[in-house]
């Protein structure tokens, strides 16, 4: 397993290319399986998670291509490289539980698969270090669409005879709306007899992406990006073209990097649409970010403002951004509060960021960060994904050096991050963890 050694007192200063979006390359590239014809992403970053899947369409008989990235514009790192993929056979209808259990997005074949094939085997995809992940609204919303389900040894399997049916159904749940539910049932609407009606849709715009895939793919949906999504099924998708929308959380993740370092960036491939509630929050706390077409400019000179938060869903503030955020805050002229109301135990960072002299208290789904001058360096475990981001950020600024280790979290969903960052003054070492003395 890897580990970062992160020398700490880094202003970032320079130029990032935001890589295509994770949470959006998941889902479109789980569509494809929907037609027979070969489609072609571009913008799909290279990530462990990408990986997975491509592993997963690869049992579910996709035939998949991966081309030569072409140079960044801003002198980082090489991204892109467009991703072909095409269903070969359609023989097996089953996501195993080994790549489930790695990806719990995995569930995002479970709409296309019965769409196209009329049959999903999908391994339950478990809890994560961030909380309990239930899909129950993703098997209401397609039991209503006329698919039956059964559970037999950790798999969900579902199956229909004939065509699925459109209704008009209310999709929330206790937690505010599903994205990958969402997503799920628009894609087995597409396919279906009829006109489907969701009613408390995700909004995100992820969910807007995958919509709009599906239209160039020859579907009829409309009012994505709204709480009401209207699907008219039709008979048949073809394969197309698609470039996959920049990565919001990423995006958001290196303004806040900038934030914390005092530093001045320029972030290119970027949609500020996608972050308004980011944006608004920023500037209250005293960061400065101006806006050029895809390109953004931010900077900040001074020691921020505490700020009260609540992660919320689309267009709120996103919970993918609620880690970094509280590593950012921790070093705010004051007491801030941060309250986590999408997964409720996303916490696992506040250990972590104590241990790199935070002073964070937990109170349920609340965390109240006292302001602190410096953060200094140590050695500290990431947990997930977005948490081992925020150690990332907080390594950036600690005195000292501090090691991160199972940096495979990072890995996940963060293109070449510390080539990204060490080309704009950061100075992160990926060593083996064997290699790493202590500090
Ligand atoms: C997507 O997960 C993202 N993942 C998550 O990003 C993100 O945090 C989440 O949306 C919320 O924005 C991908 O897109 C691959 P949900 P998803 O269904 O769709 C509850 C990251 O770090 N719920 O919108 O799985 C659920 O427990 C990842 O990139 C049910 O109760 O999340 C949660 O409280 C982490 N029943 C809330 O809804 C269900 O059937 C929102 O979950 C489904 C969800």
């Amino acid at each position: 397993m890897d580990s970062f050694l992160i020398h700490g007192g880094t202003r970032l200063k320079g130029k990032i290319e935001i890589s295509g979006s994770k949470n959006s390359s998941l889902p479109l590239m789980a569509a494809c399986l929907m037609t027979d014809e070969k489609t072609t992403l571009r913008g799909v970053p290279r990530l462990s998670d990408i990986d997975c899947m491509i592993r997963l369409l690869t049992e579910l008989g996709c035939q998949i291509q991966r081309h030569d990235s072409s140079n960044s514009s801003t002198g980082g790192p090489p991204l892109d490289g467009p991703l072909d993929i095409q269903v070969t056979k359609e023989v097996n209808n089953e996501a195993p539980y080994k790549i489930v259990k790695e990806m719990r997005a995995s569930i995002c074949v479970l709409g296309p698969l019965l769409a196209k094939r009329r049959q999903a085997i999908v391994s339950m995809p478990g809890g994560c270090a961030i909380g309990d992940r239930p899909i129950d609204l993703h098997i209401r919303g397609l039991r209503k669409l006329g698919v039956e389900f059964r559970w037999e040894k950790g798999k969900i399997i579902g199956e229909y005879a004939g065509r699925l049916k459109g209704c008009r159904m209310y999709l929330g749940g206790a937690m505010g709306p599903t994205v990958l539910g969402t997503i799920n049932v628009m894609c087995a609407a597409a396919l279906a007899e009829g006109e489907t009606v969701l009613v408390g849709a995700a909004c995100e715009p992820e969910v807007i992406d995958c919509a709009n895939l599906l239209n160039k793919m020859g579907a009829r949906i409309s009012g994505q990006g709204t709480p009401e999504i209207r699907i008219e099924g039709v008979d048949h998708l073809a394969g197309v073209e698609h470039r996959v929308i920049p990565d919001r959380i990423e995006c958001g993740t290196f303004i806040l990097a900038a934030a914390m370092t005092n530093g001045e960036l320029e972030l290119r491939n970027c949609n500020l649409d996608h972050l308004i509630a980011v944006h608004d929050m920023l500037e209250d706390i005293g960061i400065r970010i101006e806006r050029e077409n895809d390109t953004i400019f931010v900077s900040s000179n001074r020691r921020l403002n505490p700020i009260e938060v609540t992660t919320q869903p689309y267009p709120g503030f996103p919970t993918d951004l609620q880690a970094q955020l509280m590593g950012l805050v921790c070093l705010a002229d004051g007491m801030s509060v941060i309250t986590e109301r999408i997964f409720p135990d996303r916490f696992l960072h506040v250990g972590e960021l104590n241990r790199l002299g935070a002073r964070i208290r937990k109170d349920s789904s609340t965390a109240v960060i006292q302001g602190v001058k410096e953060l200094s360096g140590a050695r500290v475990m990431a947990s997930d994904l977005r948490a081992s981001a925020a150690l990332v950020l907080a390594g950036l600024v600690a005195k000292g050096k501090t090691i991160i280790d199972r940096v495979y979290h990072i890995d996940r969903g963060y293109e070449k991050i510390e080539q990204k960052l060490n080309a704009v003054g950061a100075h992160i070492e990926r060593l083996e963890e064997k290699d790493i003395k202590d500090l």
